[in-house]
């Protein structure tokens, strides 16, 4: 069964570009994205792995680790590590698992579904990992988990946003509508009773109905 957001993220040990880790402790008491690509050497995972790189600093500014992943041997990595940096003109400086046995991309249910009609299991075409992110909490449960197609690169901005918005959630019971960005106004959950969205927003807010409560993003 296919893991659902709320469950605990597996743990698991493994061979990386900064050696070996286990991946609760190597978590800490932080964020972490578990991210898989198809195969190294490949040009729409190079234009990825390179803007991950680049947003590195605004994931550590949120205390979120990044570890990528796919089924290439850590020293493919290491070779192609050169290459992203040459051409996206960042160094990926977050460590890259090397799932040569499937073993994560397995329990993590990364894989494309068999050929049909293949009775040997995977082919060459269905032995890689497909584009996978998962987000884990400091709690260790999946918050958000996305698949994207093979030749479609990821926005990985979007995985930003939206742990800007888990993090808002987390500290000041607040939900963010649709296309919010860091900055705009938030909405007060059901949750909180209008008794206490008064203590919290002495200012006071917008009720637009009842259920829909706009208030200026908490400690902006
Ligand atoms: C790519 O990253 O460009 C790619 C990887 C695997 C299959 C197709 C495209």
């Amino acid at each position: 069964m296919s893991l659902r957001l709320g469950d605990i993220a597996p743990d698991f040990q493994a061979d990386t570009t900064q050696g070996t880790i286990r991946f609760h402790e190597w978590m800490g008491d932080g964020w972490a994205i578990l991210f898989s690509h198809p195969k190294d050497f490949t040009p729409v995972c190079t234009t990825e792995l390179g803007y991950m790189a680049k947003l590195s600093s605004e994931f550590e500014k949120r205390n979120c680790k990044v570890l990528g992943l796919s089924v290439d041997p850590v020293e493919n990595h290491l070779k192609w590590k050169v290459d992203i940096e040459e051409t996206q003109n960042y160094p990926v400086n977050y460590p890259m698992i090397g799932d040569s046995t499937l073993a994560i991309a397995k329990l993590y249910d990364m894989l494309p579904a068999d050929e049909p009609g293949t009775s040997e299991g995977r082919t060459a075409a269905t032995n890689h990992t497909v584009r996978t992110v998962f987000v884990v909490g400091p709690d260790k449960k999946i918050k958000l988990h996305l698949t994207y197609p093979m030749t479609t690169g990821r926005n990985f901005n979007e995985i930003l946003r939206v742990l800007d918005s888990m993090q808002l959630t987390a500290a000041h019971k607040v939900a963010t509508p649709v296309n919010w960005e860091n900055g705009d106004d938030v909405i007060i959950v059901p949750a909180v009773s209008d008794a206490e969205a008064k203590e919290k927003y002495p200012n006071g807010w917008k009720t637009v109905k009842p259920y829909l409560r706009i208030v200026a993003q908490p400690g902006n």
